[in-house]
């Protein structure tokens, strides 16, 4: 047994959702079921070492905020600094799990693991799919070697970067897209694809104390996402600069292109002094930049991702 401690921080989601019938796997409320009880209802976990529990927030993850992702950031840095925790595992809701992991490399850069994990499927579901998520998350963040924000769904190991929620049914919701998964869990043990997320050295962290201070969502950059589309025009773009947006993610069609009217109006938003970022909505690949260019490209990420990076570069 290994007596490092693991440290597992609830948040809700499905994963602690309860449902009035168990063969009823969408009509529940998900957020009901603390961490302390979803682990007492897995012998199997306590087996693998000693556990620290806490209960960060009890939320449907389509209800995440920047202040509860920043309380979250202080538990997991707490945590981390301290000599005799081996890593950390956190509860989540699937829907809004990536902005959360990318939220968190970003912030924390962990050299210990720490490991999100979720469920489709409610605590009272007839097989929820929960307790074998949490165990298998368990096994990763107790794995010598591990290291970095990583999430652990349906037996596939995803890094924080990648990972990106595809389906809105199926266990298996998550994908790496063309980067593929880190790995897999099968029986208890991590089979590597490849290497663990590393800690971006050269990155200049953003100090926990200073968004910790930001207790209101409107204490935080203002950045919205808009999209390109048959027909799309530039009245949004217009109505969050007069609401005084300081940054803008655009969900560019395929290599990053934008209708004629939209571009005009986010050249005129970036002339104002807004930033901008183009990243594209097509589910795979990204945006390959050419000379020309009037608006950066997200280097690779999704839309949702790039906003919560402008979000944190506008807080540096
Ligand atoms: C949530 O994201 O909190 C609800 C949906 C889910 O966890 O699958």
């Amino acid at each position: 047994m290994n007596s490092q401690n693991i440290v597992i921080l609830g948040t809700g989601g499905t994963i602690a959702g309860r449902a009035c019938s168990a063969s009823d796997n969408i009509g529940y409320t998900a957020a009901q079921v603390s961490v302390a009880q979803l682990l007492a209802a897995i012998p199997a976990m306590v087996q693998t070492g000693p556990v620290i529990v806490e209960q960060v927030a009890q939320i449907d993850s389509k209800d995440m905020s920047f202040p509860i992702l920043a309380k979250l950031a202080e538990r997991v840095s707490h945590f981390l600094a301290q000599p005799d925790v081996r890593g950390i595992v956190i509860t989540h809701g699937t829907d809004t799990l990536e902005e959360t992991a990318y939220f968190l490399q970003t912030v924390c850069q962990p050299a210990k693991p720490v490991v999100l994990t979720c469920a489709m499927r409610p605590a009272t579901a007839l097989v929820p799919d929960g307790p074998q998520n949490m165990l298998d998350a368990m096994t990763v963040a107790r794995h010598p070697g591990a290291s970095g924000v990583v999430a652990v769904c349906a037996g596939t190991i995803h890094s924080a970067l990648d990972v990106q929620k595809v389906h809105p049914y199926k266990l298996d919701a998550f994908s790496s897209g063309d980067a593929g998964p880190l790995g897999y869990v099968e029986e208890g043990t991590p089979k590597l694809l490849r290497n663990w997320p590393s800690a971006n050295k050269k990155a200049k962290k953003i100090a926990i104390e200073k968004i910790a201070n930001l207790s209101s969502p409107g204490d935080w950059p203002r950045v919205e996402i808009v999209m390109n589309y048959v027909g799309a025009n530039g009245a949004v773009v217009d109505a969050l600069l007069a609401q005084g947006v300081q940054g803008l993610v655009v969900a560019a069609t395929g290599n990053g292109t934008l209708h004629h009217a939209l571009e005009a109006a986010l050249l005129q938003a970036q002339a104002a002094g807004v930033r901008v970022v183009r990243a594209t909505r097509c589910l795979n690949g990204r945006v390959l930049p050419k000379s020309g260019d009037m608006l950066v490209d997200s280097k690779g990420l999704s839309p949702v991702k790039a906003r919560v990076d402008l979000i944190l570069r506008l807080l540096k």
